[in-house]
């Protein structure tokens, strides 16, 4: 009787062929979803989730220590940037995490692409349901009530405790999309007046009503010779803007009358991004690319248009396929300048820490990333946030290995109350600021309206800043003035540029990772904001003060570029 009823038994086993249950230990949760979101149902069984899968790299530990290595001026390897082999080797995951995880993979007929060079990076496709037992997920529909968009995410995931050490994490699960469809920052306030202040014959800067790259080239005392030893500039462009190519023109023909009007920029597409120059371009676009190609005279410029192709599910892939496209390149430009951010609570930590590192992978070719620091001031990337019932630092200007960019104001400059600034609840504070973070907290991190609300042990940001209000730029044939760090962020990234350009010029390696730089030497060609604040969450009083030295509305300051060439010694 036994062995008749174990015959039956053994030979049915391969219909079972599930994989034998491995045990699962939560990866990742999170107790809400970020504010403004409602659960709404269970998400469909039958979805399909187009899923990214890390592995854990080989050696980040590494990759840090060989950035810094390059990154700090005071080391002899300073500026001995590392080739794209020897970024991928820290980056490469080990042969056991990638047969680990495809066995997984393959034990429940699940077929992966990988999507990074190094290989650190899956993704596969699989529905609701799928994903869901694999992962001891629950799916579900939540809605922003502001937007009534849906998104579908989990609130915590799980995964076989053989692939700890293996399998970094999975995403798309706890981390949300921007609500608000990661609008640009620009746009603070929204004055769509015409007017014609490109050619101010009063003086650079004379018509306080228009900032223009006279009036920058001025106040920064900038170059107007071109850029011609190889320095370059990328320029990141998400939610389906692009910039048209007849609005640069007219932008040169009136604000750069000494340029060619034909200079032009290179154009990336990536996730589908779109260039259709039918007249309906990006502000933000059109914003970005006239202040890079209008100020870094005759440095190439890229425009990297990020799409939302299907694999594409909210921001930060996008931000990954942007820096994986960059890693890609044997030789990415050197400047990278992004002018969109988001919350950064509504990242999870690990997705953070992996996004930072692909900067820091970027940071050690020897590609300086600057992002802008937002427009909320200490409420996030937007003001008013959702919700703010404390300080919202945003993401990713709280990665170290990036150089967040704040704004000022008026002339003689003072930081404009939209800057975003404050410190990071994700990482802690890096070696850089050792000394200038606590003599600001000792002076003014006490305020007793701020008490509480914000994180002093974590990294502070922005680096730096520049101005952020009113910038003149044609959109549609007509000029108009725009405001925001998304003016801040491509002004500073040519500022770099031009001064990478120097530096080529004269032998010698680009900036790469500005930061270690910046806060041991580079301050001493910036200016100093010593007045203003930024301004806080709805209800709370004021933000953050500026003071001597560094602080978290304006960083070490505004660029000075003939007084950065001398602290180089150029
Ligand atoms: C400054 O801008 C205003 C408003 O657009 C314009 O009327 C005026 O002519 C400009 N001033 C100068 C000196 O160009
Ligand atoms: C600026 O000056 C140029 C050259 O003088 C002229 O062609 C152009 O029309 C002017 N633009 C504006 C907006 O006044
Ligand atoms: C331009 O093309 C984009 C993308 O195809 C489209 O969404 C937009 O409506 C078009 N605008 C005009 C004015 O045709
Ligand atoms: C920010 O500054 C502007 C210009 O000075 C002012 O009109 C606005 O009320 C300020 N906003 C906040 C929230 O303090
Ligand atoms: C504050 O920052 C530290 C260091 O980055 C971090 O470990 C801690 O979790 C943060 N605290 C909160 C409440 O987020
Ligand atoms: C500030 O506003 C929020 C949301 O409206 C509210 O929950 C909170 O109690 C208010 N805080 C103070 C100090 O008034």
């Amino acid at each position: 009787m036994l062995s008749f009823v174990l015959v039956p038994l053994l030979v049915l086993l391969p219909v079972f062929a599930k994989p034998f249950a491995r045990d699962l230990q939560v990866h990742e949760s999170r107790a809400n979803a970020p504010s403004g979101y409602a659960y709404t149902s269970p998400a469909s069984p039958d979805a399909l989730l187009s899923l990214r899968l890390a592995l854990v790299q080989s050696d980040p530990a590494g990759l840090v220590d060989a950035l810094y290595d390059v990154s700090t001026p005071e080391n002899a390897n300073y500026g001995n940037h590392l080739s794209k082999e020897e970024v991928e080797a820290f980056v490469a995951p080990t042969a056991e995490s990638v047969t680990a995880v495809k066995t997984w993979l393959n034990d429940n007929d699940i077929s992966s692409n990988v999507i990074s060079p190094a290989g650190d990076w899956l993704s596969i496709q699989v529905p609701v349901s799928k994903a869901n037992d694999l992962l001891g997920a629950q799916y579900s529909v939540f809605t922003h009530a502001g937007t009534q968009k849906q998104t579908i995410r989990t609130l915590s995931y799980s995964i076989p405790t053989d692939l700890l050490g293996h399998l970094d994490f999975v995403h798309p699960t706890i981390s949300f999309p921007d609500p608000n469809g990661t609008p640009p920052l620009v746009g603070f306030p929204q004055v769509p007046e015409r007017r014609s202040i490109l050619n101010d014959t009063a003086g650079p800067c004379a018509n306080t009503s228009g900032i223009t790259p006279a009036c920058l080239q001025s106040l920064y005392s900038l170059p107007t010779t071109p850029a011609t030893h190889g320095s370059a500039i990328a320029v990141a462009g998400y939610v389906g803007q692009w910039p048209q190519r007849a609005d640069l023109m007219t932008f040169l023909e009136d604000a750069r009358p000494d340029m060619s009007p034909s200079t032009t920029y290179n154009l990336v597409t990536l996730d589908g991004g779109i260039d259709p120059q039918n007249g309906s371009a990006g502000i933000e676009a059109n914003l970005d690319i006239q202040y890079t190609v209008g100020l870094a005279t005759d440095a190439p410029v890229t425009f990297i248009s990020v799409g939302g192709g299907s694999d594409v599910t909210d921001f930060t892939d996008a931000l990954l396929d942007t820096a994986i496209y960059m890693i890609g390149l044997e030789d990415p430009p050197q400047v990278m300048t992004t002018s969109y951010g988001i919350d950064e609570y509504t990242v999870s930590e690990k997705l953070a820490y992996n996004l930072c590192n692909t900067y820091a992978q970027l940071g050690a070719r020897g590609v300086s990333i600057l992002f802008a620091s937002g427009d909320g001031g200490v409420s996030g990337g937007h003001y008013p946030a959702d919700g703010c019932t404390t300080f919202l630092p945003t993401f990713p200007s709280g990665c170290p290995y990036v150089t967040s960019v704040g704004g000022t104001v008026d002339i003689p400059q003072t930081a404009v109350n939209f800057s975003g600034g404050g410190f990071s609840n994700y990482w802690a504070r890096p070696s850089f600021q050792s000394l200038t973070v606590p003599n600001y907290l000792a002076s003014y991190g006490s305020e007793p309206t701020d008490a509480g609300l914000y994180n002093a042990s974590g990294r502070g940001f922005p680096d730096v800043a520049a101005y952020a209000v009113d910038f003149a730029i044609v959109v549609e044939g007509a000029v108009i003035p725009v405001s925001g760090t998304s003016c801040a962020s491509p002004t500073f990234a040519s500022v770099v540029a031009l001064v990478n350009d120097a530096l080529l010029a004269a032998g010698r390696p680009a900036l790469g990772w500005l930061n270690p730089w910046l806060y041991a030497e580079g301050w001493q060609g910036l200016t100093d904001i010593t007045t203003g604040n930024n301004f806080a969450c709805s209800n709370f009083t004021t933000g953050f003060e500026t003071a001597v030295g560094w602080d978290p509305v304006t960083g070490l300051g505004t660029p000075d570029y003939a007084r950065l060439l001398t602290v180089l010694g150029l």
